[in-house]
């Protein structure tokens, strides 16, 4: 059984992971979920752990855990796949800052590395946010580009998040 590890971070298409999850459940994939603590605002740890099927990874320093998660997670991982991605942890993993359990995954695995980001159409397109996400495709991260469209703010240009069924593939194509 292949393992993809989900990577989900703060925005607000962070429930979207959760349909995504039931795709990779459905299609026999085992998958671990690793969510930012702002992520967690977002959407529930239980509801990624039930649809999941895998205790849900987020802090670092848990009490009831004596492993090194974010070393324990990679092993085995086929992809890792952070949908969505912000600007906030695409900017962490491009510049080596392992501050949580996600960026320190990033940092930690070996396997293909799949991005797709999601935010407001100017973040998106802020210099800063294009120069995080071509190093990152320099060192060989792939991105599922975001939707053009209405975001929830009202903007309107790119940076919705791919639509999931897209992200799927793209995931399952990645490792086959
Ligand atoms: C309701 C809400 C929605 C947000 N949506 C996004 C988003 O779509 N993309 C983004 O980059 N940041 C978004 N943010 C801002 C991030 O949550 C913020 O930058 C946070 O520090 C990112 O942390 P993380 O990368 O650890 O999850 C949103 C914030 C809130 C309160």
């Amino acid at each position: 059984m292949k393992k993809i590890i989900v990577g989900i971070s703060s925005s607000i298409a962070a429930y979207k992971a959760c349909d995504l999850i039931r795709l990779f459940v459905k299609e026999g994939y085992s998958v671990h979920a690793v969510a930012t603590e702002n992520a967690l605002h977002l959407v529930s740890s239980l509801t990624l752990e039930v649809l999941s099927g895998n205790p849900v990874h987020s802090a670092q320093y848990s009490r009831d855990r004596r492993e090194m998660g974010h070393i324990e997670l990679k092993t085995d991982a086929s992809l890792l796949l952070v949908a969505p991605a912000t600007a906030n942890s695409i900017g962490k993993f491009a510049n080596g800052i392992a501050d949580d359990m996600l960026s320190t995954t990033f940092l930690s695995v070996t396997c293909p590395v799949l991005i797709a980001p999601a935010m407001n159409p100017a973040m998106y397109g802020h210099p800063a946010v294009r120069d995080n996400i071509a190093r990152l495709k320099s060192w060989g991260v792939r991105f599922i580009d975001p939707d053009e469209g209405l975001a929830v703010c009202g903007d309107e240009g790119a940076g919705r998040l791919a639509d999931i069924n897209k992200i799927f593939r793209a995931s399952v194509d990645a490792i086959s």
